[in-house]
């Protein structure tokens, strides 16, 4: 039996369980094939109206929203904190009331404070996605890192995942671990101490200190944006440390399994936590974890446009 996808909106992956992943990444492979089309749209979101709510900078998720909705020939609006009533003291919740009077299907939120994609849900009337709450959550990237991993391995089980580096603030490492364990794969976060949080273990993942211990065997290595802001700070003695201590190169792949992967969500530090010939050797999957974005976004567009759900997304793809 076809299994339902039974969300109004995407918050959390908290709030799914493997057989939801399975369903999105399975769509989402329907759907590279219409990004890779010389007419790279199909007519399955007509008449439907998308919004992109971005409070915080962005180049993938929001550009991969916008393509994603378009291919689906959804109307796509994106507004800006910068250039938009916000910018001029406009509350959340008023934002929030305006952009929901004119009646969207669909808002994707990216937002600096956890939580702010739940309180929009609650008071918005459609369909919301998180597209990255502060240090919460960013579910639409673990799903497209997902979606990568399961393309180089066949699989998302009986993987060991390396995460490395500032655990404390990434709502990609907390939104992976959560979908790595659905499928039993084991999840290792490597940090500096004062970059990975208090209880750490409780998010389903094996804690490191030292960067060849973590590495040893692993998999996957998902390398994280060191904030440069944080460097030089109280946190961090210096950029230099830093990328002398935790920062990645070819060398580190000899410890790793020999079909390892290597993935960044990006933006990247390049020579920070990656070195450059490592971010663009033969075992980095950065731009396809780029291209998969668009894939996978298209999905969960398609999935919580529940009108539509009756068509298969292999249909949905065909329509073109
Ligand atoms: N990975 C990610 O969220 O990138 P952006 O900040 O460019 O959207």
């Amino acid at each position: 039996m076809t299994h339902q996808f039974r969300h109004d909106h995407l918050l959390t992956i908290a709030q799914l369980d493997a057989e939801d992943v399975t369903q999105i990444l399975d769509a989402a492979e329907a759907f590279v094939e219409v990004s890779r089309r010389p007419v790279r749209k199909v007519p399955t979101l007509r008449g439907k109206t998308v919004v992109n709510l971005f409070f915080e900078a962005s180049t993938r998720t929001r550009t991969s929203f916008e393509l994603a909705g378009k291919r689906l020939s959804a109307d796509v609006v994106n507004i800006s904190s910068s250039g938009s009533s916000v910018s001029k003291g406009e509350s959340l919740l008023d934002t929030c009331k305006t952009v929901g009077a004119m009646r969207p299907d669909i808002v994707v939120i990216r937002h600096s404070a956890s939580g702010a994609p739940e309180f929009v849900a609650q008071r918005i009337g459609c369909s919301v996605i998180n597209g990255g709450d502060g240090a919460h959550e960013h579910p639409t990237q673990a799903l497209l890192d997902a979606f990568a991993i399961r393309h180089a391995f066949g699989t998302l089980e009986g993987l060991k995942v390396a995460i490395v580096g500032d655990i404390s603030h990434s709502r990609v490492a907390r939104s992976n671990a959560a979908l790595l364990n659905l499928f039993g794969s084991e999840v290792r976060f490597c940090a500096p101490r004062p970059l990975m949080p208090a209880g750490a273990d409780a998010l389903g993942a094996k804690i490191f200190h030292r960067l060849d211990d973590a590495l040893r065997g692993a998999d996957v290595i998902m390398l994280l944006r060191i904030q440069r802001e944080r460097l030089e700070g109280p946190l961090l003695p210096s950029l230099r440390e830093y990328s002398r201590t935790f920062g990645v190169s070819q060398r580190h792949l000899e410890l790793a399994s020999e079909r390892a992967i290597v993935m960044h969500p990006g933006p990247m530090n390049r020579g920070v936590e990656i070195h450059p010939a490592l971010a663009d050797g033969e075992r980095s999957v950065i731009l396809d974890q780029v291209e998969a974005g668009v894939a996978v976004r298209m999905a969960v567009l398609y999935l919580l446009a529940k009108e539509i759900g009756a068509k298969t997304p292999a249909q949905a793809a065909k329509e073109g």
